[in-house]
Order: C-alpha cells, then structure tokens, then sequence
C-alpha cells in the first residue's frame, strides 16, 4: 500500500498533485510486483469497475471540456461490443486480418469524402493513426523528408501560428524541424502577411488551424492556402478538433469559411475520428493530396533478419479493435447522425457563449463557434482562480496562456438539459466567490502564476518532468 501521499502538506504543489493522481490509495492494492498468483477475474473487474464508477461523473454529467465527445451509454456498449469482438485484431498481420484493411481504407476514405476529397480533382490518400497528434507529427516527418531527399534542404522549415497546437512543437523536437511560431493577429487568426515574412527557402509547409486548441478560432486556411499553393509549398490544415464538425456546420448554414481539399493549395489535413467522430479514443486520420507525399510517412525495411517489413505509422503492433470501432461509429452514426449532433453542440455552444457575455466580468475570445474561450475583463480577476472555482464545483476546464484565459470546447455532452444553464450559473458563482475571499492555497491557479511569471522557462519545464516522473511511480 503506498498512502503517504493523503498525509502530504496542501501547499506543496507537488505532494497535491501526487495525491490527486492518486486518490485510490489506502482504498485499492497498489501492486509493484506481479502477484505470484493471479488474482481472481471477479476481484480484477471490481476494482476496475469502482475506478470507473469513481470517475464516470465528472465526464458523463457534462462538466468535462472536451474530454468525451459523445459518452451517450448506449453508443459506448456499441463500441464495446465491437472492440470485444477484434480486441486481437493487429493490422501489422493483415494476412490473419485482412479485416483491419477494410476497416482503415474505409475510415481514410469517408473522413476524405467528408473533407470534400471528391472537389479536390485527384484522389486523396491517408492513414489511420493512433490519435491527433500522431497525425500531425506523421504529416511534419512527411514534409520534412520530402524536403530532405526531393529538395536537398538541410533544416526544413515549417510556419505556424502561435496558436496551432502543441503536436507541432512536439514534431518540431522529435524530428529536427526549424518550426517558426508566428504571433496570431488581432482577431486571433493566423497573421497571413506575418506568416509570408518567415517562408524561406527551406520551408516545406504552412499550418492552419480548422480550428485551433486553445481558442476555437478558424485560421484563414483559404488565404494560407493560396499563399502556399503560390509559393509550391505544402498546407497542412489541423482539422483534429474540427474536422467533423464544420462540414456539418457548413451544410447546417452556419457560416464556415473554406478550409478543406476544395482549396487546390491543401496538401495535407488531420482529422481526429476520437473527437467529433465519436469513436473510442485511440484513432485519427492523416490525409494528403499528393501520394508520393503518404510514401515519405511510411516505412519500409527490406534487409532485416526478421524479414521484409512494412509499417505505414509510427506503431508496429496496432489496435486493430479500435479501428473495427472506429469504423462501426462511422458507418452506425451516418451523415444524418453526424448532422443532428453537430446541430445539439452548436446550440449548447451558442447558449454557453451567449451566457459568458453576459457577465461584466469576462469576455469570450474571438468569436469561435463551439470551443470557447473566455477571459476577465479587468486586472482585479484572477481567471485562474474562476477556474478553480468551477474546479470545485465539479467543471474541469482547460486553463490557457498567452493571455491568461480558460476555454470550454462543447461536445455532445454538454448538449444535455440544464448543462448550458448550469455552467453560467456556478460561473456566475465562482466569480462572486473568487472577488469574496482571499486567495485559498492549492488548486492551479498557483501553479499558473509561477508559470507566467518564472522568468527561467527551463524551470517550468523541470517542474513538469518531475510531473511526469510521478505519473509512472506507484
Ligand atoms: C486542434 C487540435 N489539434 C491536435 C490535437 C491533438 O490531438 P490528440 O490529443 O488526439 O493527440 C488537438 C487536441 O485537442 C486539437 O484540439
């Protein structure tokens, strides 16, 4: 048993966030070693099932930005159902499976038609991957080793907005890319002039976001793609949070400016089927309008001892259950389906935004249409501490920088009675309550603070290392 952690001094930012990874110690066996004989399977799915009933709340009742994108019971057995029935499914071994191809090359292809593939004037290719990020990271190497081997460049360059998200950084320092990071303008878009002054003659792509984490916003993808298309550089659009969503928008009249293979200058998109595609999390898709573009993601080995090998993502072994569910949401949900959610989330969303305006207090971000972003008004609030508020109210969501903000992306989740409502009300609430008392110890808004303001970034970075240290230790 490990329940040091329930004993730790609050203020110590570290022992709170111990405990908070680990509440159930003290309730459950911590297990360091393998038990020298297994346990009984009714005990294993006890425990598993009190984990699970422990956290079911917090996501289910709707107080959980993003997180679970649909959560509805009967469309999880479903999944279930399925997963159940290709858990040992593993397309690496397609000759047992050649189930897991059809599932994959299905999923490819209706994300594409979905993306207006049939307007792009060729075919348009891709892969499923493990999640958004995985995508994007899949789509930088493919650019980056397009620019190595067809180009001869030596540090491939690639251009993004400051608010794309963070998948791209991570490529950046797995793959050796010289990502330039430009400030967004003042309606939060992506700068178009701005991002023209960094092109070099190194760069191999622009990015856009359709829309972007942290505010919602939708880049001018039809500016950016012509800017690439004129200067023959590749456009990779970040439709992960979006990419299921605005076609429904579009068709439902919302005004959604292009953003997909339509516009002859997109070369690339990831679309994350484990959002707004409501299947289990773990699939997304990359795709590409050049094929030659999808050779430079995948691997090949043909001198190996283990004999000739081929892998088109950055897994070998992969959960071909997942893609079988990810399929069956696909085809179960249809355009219709897809259609009538897409309708419930941009009302929440709407309510949701029209209730933050409504507050002297805070005002929201840009003007996205269903992950909105919100801020105070004046110095005297801190958002954070709103944030905590919530926190303590039940709400989990995102804390933003750069500025200090907060953002609640709606899903389908908060499409349910009363959510909408209730998150003015408690926002209401937190705000009365933060501007009552003095600030209390713990929660994130300390932790905020010295993220703003320690001038030494590498300590910020220290701190969350030592985070993911404790994630991994019993
Ligand atoms: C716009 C955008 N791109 C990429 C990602 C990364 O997706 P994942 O968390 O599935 O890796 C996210 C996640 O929220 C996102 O919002």
């Amino acid at each position: 048993m490990n329940d040091q952690t329930s004993e730790a001094p609050a203020a110590d930012p570290m022992a709170e966030m111990h405990a908070s990874l680990r509440p159930y110690s003290g309730k459950l066996d911590v297990h360091t070693n393998l038990p020298s004989h297994g346990l009984p399977r009714d005990q294993v799915l006890a425990e598993i099932e009190e984990m699970a009933a422990a956290e079911r709340d917090r996501w289910q009742s709707g107080h959980s930005s993003g997180a679970v994108y649909q959560g509805d019971s009967e469309h999880i057995d479903f999944l279930n159902r399925v997963y159940a029935l290709q858990s040992q499914n593993n397309p690496l071994h397609l000759d047992i499976w050649p189930s897991g191809s059809k599932f994959e090359a299905e999923i490819v292809a209706m994300t594409a038609a979905m993306l207006n593939s049939a307007k792009a004037g060729c075919e348009i290719v891709g892969t499923v991957s493990s999640g958004g990020t995985e995508s994007i990271m899949l789509a930088m190497k493919a650019y980056r080793d397009r620019g190595i081997e067809r180009d001869g460049f030596d540090r491939p360059r690639v251009v993004a907005p400051a608010s794309a998200h963070v998948a791209f950084d991570k490529a950046a320092q797995y793959f050796q890319i010289d990502l330039v990071r430009v400030p967004v303008g003042d309606d939060w878009r992506a700068d178009v002039q701005a991002m023209a002054a960094q092109i070099n003659d190194q760069t191999v792509a622009l990015v856009g976001s359709a829309p972007g984490f942290p505010h919602g916003m939708i880049d001018p993808i039809e500016e950016l793609a012509a800017l690439a298309h004129e200067r023959g550089i590749g456009m990779h659009v970040d439709g992960c949070l979006g990419g299921f969503v605005l076609p429904w928008a579009e068709k439902l009249g919302y005004e959604v400016p292009p953003f997909d293979f339509r516009l002859p200058g997109v070369t690339s998109m990831s679309c994350d089927t484990h959002k707004f595609g409501y299947a289990a999390k773990g699939t997304s898709v990359v795709l590409y309008r050049d094929p030659e573009l999808l050779h430079h993601q995948f691997f090949t080995a043909t001198e190996w001892p283990g004999g000739i090998y081929c892998s088109p993502t950055f897994a070998g072994s992969r959960p071909g259950g997942l893609s079988a569910a990810c399929w069956a949401a696909l085809v179960s949900i249809g355009e219709e389906g897809y259609m009538r959610a897409t309708k419930a989330i941009l009302e929440s969303a709407a309510a949701i935004k029209a209730g933050i305006g409504e507050i002297d207090e805070l005002e929201v971000i840009g003007d996205p249409l269903f992950c909105v972003a919100f801020r105070a008004t004046g110095d005297d609030l801190d958002i954070y501490r709103v944030m905590d508020a919530m926190s303590e109210r039940g709400w989990s969501l995102n804390g933003l920088h750069h500025p200090q903000a907060v953002h609640i992306c709606v899903t389908l989740r908060q499409t349910q009675p009363g959510v909408a409502d209730r998150f003015t009300a408690d926002l209401r609430e937190s705000i009365a309550e933060v501007k009552d008392e003095p600030a209390k110890e713990g929660g994130m808004a300390p932790l905020y603070g010295m993220a703003a303001t320690l001038p030494e970034r590498e300590m910020v970075s220290s701190f969350l290392k030592f985070y993911m240290d404790m994630w991994f230790k019993p």
